[in-house]
């Protein structure tokens, strides 16, 4: 295993209940950023996927999984973290779900759609993991991946005159390197997560580079619901560019 997998493994098979728990139980801070602000966005540029086949790479504890399931597509699957998968494949009972990584997709057919939701961030070589897209993609194909906002994550809290405010500084937007988080663990112990920081001209200049055209973009914002819901983090996510959803078609 090279590094990434190394860090992402670690940390999903640390994580894999809580991060589960927060996805599927209406925990303020967690289930709302994915739910109400993310998945929306994502479901949006996939559009009509009934009987389409699609690749769930890094399908996590199959979420999106079982949501495309019910909406008609075929779905297969791979993550890279065993914990997560065990989930997975107890949510979607039946389902073709493989331990493997985005860096050696596990499969060798063609697919309508691969699909990437939250998972692009743990990748520091782009290219590579473009380029096993195409292997599986069928020409015309759609590669559908959401990522952290790569403008802010660059950002980091302060607080001036009691005003909770986000400025620029965490690491230089320029600086494509690692970023470190803590998890906090209902459990106990917390766990650092890495992903990789990239700017918006390297992500178009290897969506360009590996042959596709970038057909469409979104800017996730909360749904309105939300603003009743978790009126704090709807407030924050309807300033603030949190993620971010790409939808690119191999020419
Ligand atoms: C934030 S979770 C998203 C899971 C799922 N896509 C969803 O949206 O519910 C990120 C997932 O990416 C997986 N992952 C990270 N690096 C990977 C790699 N190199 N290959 C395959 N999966 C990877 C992790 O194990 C984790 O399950």
């Amino acid at each position: 295993m090279i590094t990434d997998e190394k860090e992402a493994s670690k940390a999903y098979n640390f994580m894999a209940n809580q991060y589960h728990d927060l996805r599927t139980k209406k925990y303020p801070g967690y289930w709302m950023y994915n739910e109400l602000l993310e998945v929306p966005s994502t479901i949006e540029l996939l559009g009509n996927v009934n009987g389409k086949k699609i690749l769930d790479f890094g399908c996590g504890s199959g979420i999106y999984t079982k949501n495309l399931t019910k909406r008609g597509a075929i779905i297969k699957g791979f993550d890279i973290s065993e914990e997560m998968l065990k989930i997975a494949k107890a949510e979607n009972p039946g389902l073709d779900l493989r331990l493997g990584s985005g860096y050696k997709i596990p499969f060798d057919e063609k697919f309508d759609i691969v699909f990437a939701s939250l998972v692009l961030d743990y990748f520091s070589n782009w290219d590579k993991a473009f380029k096993q897209v195409k292997k599986v993609l069928k020409k015309g194909g759609f590669f559908i991946f959401s990522i952290g906002n790569p403008v802010s994550e660059c950002t980091k809290k302060i607080k001036i005159r009691g005003q909770k405010l986000r400025v620029l500084g965490k690491i230089s937007y320029f600086d494509e390197k690692k970023l470190y988080a803590t998890w906090k663990n209902i459990r106990g112990k917390n766990i650092k997560v890495v992903s990789n920081h990239k700017t918006y001209e390297t992500i178009i200049k290897t969506i360009l580079k590996n042959d596709f055209e970038i057909v469409d973009y979104k800017d996730c914002f909360p749904l309105e619901k939300a603003k009743k819901l978790f009126p704090q983090e709807y407030a924050f996510t309807s300033k603030f560019p949190y993620f971010c959803a790409w939808k690119v078609k191999l020419k």
